[in-house]
This record gives C-alpha cells, sequence and structure tokens, in this order.
C-alpha cells in the first residue's frame, strides 16, 4: 500500500482522514479525488497541501466520470481506493433523491469497475449506521444484520455496500466496508444538525429540534473514526463489514442540553419545529467487532460534543463564509416554512 486514492478527501471525514493518513505514514502518496460539491472545501485542507507538498496531491474530479478515474489510477499509479465521497445530508436526499442515486450508487459502481479493470485494487467503502433503519428495543446492529434503509440517502448508500460486497464475491476484488455512526467534530458543514446547532447558537438563533427531540443517535468524534477505518484498511478481513461508533446512543435533546450548557446559552434557544419525513427515531451499532480488532474510542458522545462546540466557537473563519453563502438559500427552503410546534409534542 503506498498510492492511496481518497475519493470526498475535500470534505468533513474525508479531509480528517487524509491528515491521519500523512502523519502516520511517511512512505505514503494520498491523492485526493473530489468533485468539490458545496460540501467539498479546499481550506479543509490548506493546511495539508502546505505540510505535504511532496506525499499529498489534489484532483478535481467527478467520481461518475469513469475516464478520469481511470486516468488518475493510471497516472499515480494507485494501488488503494479509499470512497469517502458521497451526498451525505438526510435533509438534501428528501428535497433532492436523484444527486444521491447518482453519487452514493453509480459513483461507486465506477469506482469499483474501475478498481477491477486496474488489477483488482484494495479498495474501502466508507458506509453509515443508516443501512441498518431505525432499530427497535434493545436490539444493537451487527455487521451481519439485513440492511433496511429508509431515507433516500440511506437507500443509496445500502445499495453501494450491495455494490462493494457483489464485487467482492463476483469478481474476487479485496473490498472491506465500514459503517460508521454519526460524526462530529473539525470541519463539518454546519447543514448537520451539532454545528448547525452551535453556529446558531452563536448567533443566539433558535434551535429547530425536529420533533420531539426524543430520537437517539450514537454521536463520535472524527478522529475516532478515521483511526477505525485506518485499522480496518490495514487490518480488517477482506470481505468483512465493520461497525464503528462509541456504542452508547443518547436523545438529541440531551446533545442540545450539553451543547448549550458548553457555550453558556439558554435553553430557552430550543424551538420544536415539524418532524423530518420517515425521521429514523433510533440508531445503535453493535461495536465488539471492531474493539476485538484493537480499537477503542478516545472520546465519549459528551466529550466530543463539548470539543466540537469548541472548536466552532474558535474557528469563525471557517464558518462564518458559509453560513453567508449557499447555505443561506438551502437553510431557507428547509426551515422557513416548517411549522413551529407549541411545545415538545
Ligand atoms: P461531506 O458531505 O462532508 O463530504 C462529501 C465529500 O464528497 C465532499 O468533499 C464532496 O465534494 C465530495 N463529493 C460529493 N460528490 C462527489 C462526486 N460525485 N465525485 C467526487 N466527490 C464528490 O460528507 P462526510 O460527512 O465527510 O461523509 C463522508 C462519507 O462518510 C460519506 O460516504 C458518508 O456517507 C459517510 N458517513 C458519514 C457520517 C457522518 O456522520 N458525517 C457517518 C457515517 C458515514
Ligand atoms: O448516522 C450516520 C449518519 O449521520 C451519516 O451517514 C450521515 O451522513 C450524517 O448526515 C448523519 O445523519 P443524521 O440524519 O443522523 O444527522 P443530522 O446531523 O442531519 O441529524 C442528527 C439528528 O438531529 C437527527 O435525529 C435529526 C436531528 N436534527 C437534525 C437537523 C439538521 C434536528 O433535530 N434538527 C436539525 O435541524
Amino acid at each position: 500500500m503506498q498510492n492511496i486514492f481518497v475519493t470526498g478527501g475535500a470534505g468533513f471525514i474525508g479531509c480528517n482522514f487524509v491528515r491521519l493518513l500523512l502523519a502516520k505514514y511517511p512512505d505514503y502518496r494520498v491523492i485526493v479525488y473530489d468533485k468539490l460539491t458545496y460540501a467539498g472545501r479546499l481550506e479543509n485542507l490548506q493546511d495539508v497541501a502546505a505540510q505535504y507538498p511532496d506525499r499529498y496531491t489534489f484532483v478535481q474530479g467527478d467520481i461518475c466520470d469513469a475516464d478520469k478515474v481511470n486516468e488518475t489510477f493510471q497516472r499515480y499509479d494507485v494501488d488503494t481506493v479509499v470512497n469517502f465521497a458521497a451526498e451525505s445530508h438526510v435533509d438534501r436526499s428528501i428535497l433532492d433523491p436523484e444527486a444521491f442515486l447518482r453519487t452514493d450508487v453509480m459513483g461507486t459502481y465506477i469506482l469499483l469497475e474501475a478498481a477491477r479493470k486496474a488489477g483488482n485494487l484494495r479498495y474501502h467503502q466508507i458506509s453509515t449506521d443508516e443501512v441498518y433503519g431505525h432499530i427497535h428495543g434493545d436490539h444493537k446492529s451487527v455487521e451481519t444484520d439485513n440492511l433496511a434503509p429508509r431515507s433516500p440517502y440511506a437507500a443509496s448508500k445500502a445499495s453501494g455496500d450491495h455494490f462493494v460486497n457483489a464485487y467482492h464475491i463476483t469478481y474476487g476484488l479485496p473490498i472491506t466496508i465500514s459503517r460508521g455512526a454519526n460524526n462530529i467534530g473539525p470541519f463539518q458543514y454546519p447543514e448537520k444538525v451539532i454545528p448547525l446547532f452551535v453556529t446558531n447558537a452563536l448567533q443566539d438563533m433558535r434551535l429547530p429540534v425536529y420533533g420531539d427531540g426524543q430520537q437517539m443517535r450514537d454521536y463520535q468524534y472524527v478522529m475516532d473514526h478515521c483511526q477505525g477505518i485506518d485499522l480496518v484498511l490495514h487490518k480488517g478481513v477482506i470481505g468483512e463489514s465493520y461497525n464503528i461508533g462509541t456504542g452508547f446512543e443518547m436523545t438529541n435533546l440531551a446533545m442540545v442540553e450539553i451543547l448549550l450548557d458548553e457555550l453558556g446559552k439558554p435553553r430557552s434557544l430550543i424551538q420544536h419545529v415539524e418532524d423530518r419525513q420517515g425521521h429514523d427515531r433510533r440508531y445503535s451499532l453493535d461495536v465488539r467487532k471492531m474493539l476485538s480488532l484493537g480499537w477503542e474510542p478516545d472520546y465519549s458522545p459528551e466529550e466530543a460534543i463539548r470539543a466540537t462546540v469548541r472548536w466552532y466557537v474558535d474557528n469563525r473563519w471557517w464558518w462564518e463564509p458559509i453560513r453567508s453563502g449557499e447555505f443561506q438559500a438551502y437553510y431557507d427552503r428547509v426551515y422557513s416554512q416548517r411549522a413551529v410546534l407549541p411545545t415538545a409534542a
């Protein structure tokens, strides 16, 4: 493993993973391949470009562009593919499912086909706990559970997983898949709940909690997730999937209370609004397979939330220009027509 092709490396998790790879493996070269959608930002990697001019390369490209993918594989003698590239936000998938089908399904297929034709390159797929659907009772999702996605985003990611497995079974492509819980930390686009709520609160705007706020999520720190991906990439069993999360969920309301306390802002900023369509009430991962591989998270969900809040407080240079750009039209589209609930539903 030497020339690693990281798709979506200009996005939130991808840029943190690229930092980890370059710092940890002095003999690796990293080729970030990214379309630079609204979520992909070169400023996420500006320190990387300055620190590793000889081992880091950026190529702007679409994973759905087979010619460009093949040409980039050849030019940089790529031997490993890590696919982060995706449309990643559930609310956007409700507004515009087609973009998700295109990138998360078709784009995954194009990468798999390119990896197969290039001589069965090592391929790692970044997936999500959302492919299991919402989880009832005391169950925790294990990697062998049937996939039961419920949003257009989750359905696209689950289709991607099925194609990745099919390429392993049919063509012997050496694949692994990791399914991560909710990531939080530096460089997350402020459409996702925690950066949205922190940046709203810093501007004394209300925090739009969907429905009753009793939905359960496992908020994990992004660097813990990246360390898990690194471990699966290097030590995972070929053909297998791995759940990555803390294994501990909390309600969204509990998350908001920690966030407001860390900021020293009042609970009166909470505003319950009309729920997300088809909202998954609970995700819950069984992470014992990762623990047995030798991984464990450094951050509890509460520590991850507090560290994330502090990053946004300290890095206004990063999010203020975003909030005043494309983001504003998106925010109006999703939130301006949303009914405000009189009390907690
Ligand atoms: P993100 O939206 O921040 O970044 C996505 C990146 O992919 C951006 O840089 C974007 O420009 C790029 N991209 C989008 N379409 C592309 C295309 N057609 N060709 C090339 N590049 C393209 O997403 P993220 O939160 O960093 O998520 C990364 C991956 O991790 C995704 O596959 C997502 O499904 C998965 N995941 C995310 C989370 C989470 O909590 N954020 C949890 C589990 C899994
Ligand atoms: O679980 C992993 C997934 O986590 C990833 O695969 C996705 O890429 C990522 O976006 C995330 O999906 P969620 O839908 O769980 O994350 P989001 O930050 O959008 O929402 C988290 C919870 O907060 C969810 O229950 C919905 C709620 N929420 C979200 C927003 C944006 C609100 O209550 N209000 C909001 O304004």
